[in-house]
């Protein structure tokens, strides 16, 4: 089996630019399962319902057909067949997808689709539950965290690059809630796996957050041609 390496922790975090570097330098192939949460959001919004709707979101899984699909390397997202991918990225599809991930419904209906897309290994995944729901069997377990002020500015930066001007102080409200929301939830919150190697990225370059990981991957994969350039 070749490396798995499971990258959880809160949003802004740097974790889908940390697993996409990480997966280019070791040839490893990136699943952002956070994209097939923000896809049952939109799902639920399109659907007239509340995100948190305990019973409206359970029952409308059964119409979903939510398919993950690469292009080269890049992850799309199909919701019954419509390419959904340039639509999820929006603060409202963040907060959408995580009142549907507090879903156990839902997590079950996303659980095995995950775990497909791992199968094979030679994969680095993430997400808030990975290294302790989805593949509590990874060889490297990451758990990649930073300030709260300075996740709440890099989400800023990046939003204002797409457009979207959000004020600081919103994006910080709203990425406290839904810190408190994904830990607190009673199904899968997010939490450390008890074997995680815990980073706070909050000192430190993306440079240095990839070379942390990259020797990870190596000192891991110990026996095993993981390519690492
Ligand atoms: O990583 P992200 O911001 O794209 O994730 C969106 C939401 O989906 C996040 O608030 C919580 C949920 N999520 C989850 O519960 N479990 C995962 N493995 C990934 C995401």
């Amino acid at each position: 089996m070749k490396i798995r390496v499971a990258i959880d922790g809160p949003g802004g975090a740097g974790k889908s630019t940390m697993a996409k570097a990480l997966s280019r330098a070791c040839g490893l192939h990136y699943v952002d399962t956070g994209a097939i949460y923000r896809t049952v959001g939109l799902a639920a919004l399109r659907a007239g319902l509340e995100p948190s709707d305990g019973e409206g979101v359970p029952a409308l899984l059964g119409k979903l057909d939510v398919q993950v699909q690469y292009e080269g390397e890049e992850q799309h997202m199909l919701l019954n067949g419509e390419d959904v991918t340039g639509m999820i990225r929006t603060p409202e599809i963040s907060a959408a997808a995580s009142a549907v991930s507090a879903l156990p419904e839902v997590r079950a209906f996303l659980l095995q689709t995950q775990r497909d897309l791992a199968a094979k290994g030679g994969v680095v995944m993430d997400g808030r539950d990975i290294g302790t729901v989805v593949l509590p069997e990874a060889e490297l377990k990451v758990f990649l965290t930073a300030s709260p002020e300075e996740r709440a500015r890099r989400r800023f930066l990046e939003l204002r690059e797409k457009g979207i001007d959000q004020p600081y102080e919103e994006v910080l409200r709203e990425m406290n809630e839904r810190d408190r929301r994904d830990s607190t939830r009673a199904v899968a919150p997010l939490r450390p796996a008890e074997n995680a190697v815990l980073l706070d990225s909050s000192e430190l370059t993306p440079e240095q957050v990839l070379e942390r990981l990259v020797s990870l991957v190596r000192e891991k994969s110990e026996g095993r041609p993981e390519p690492c350039a």
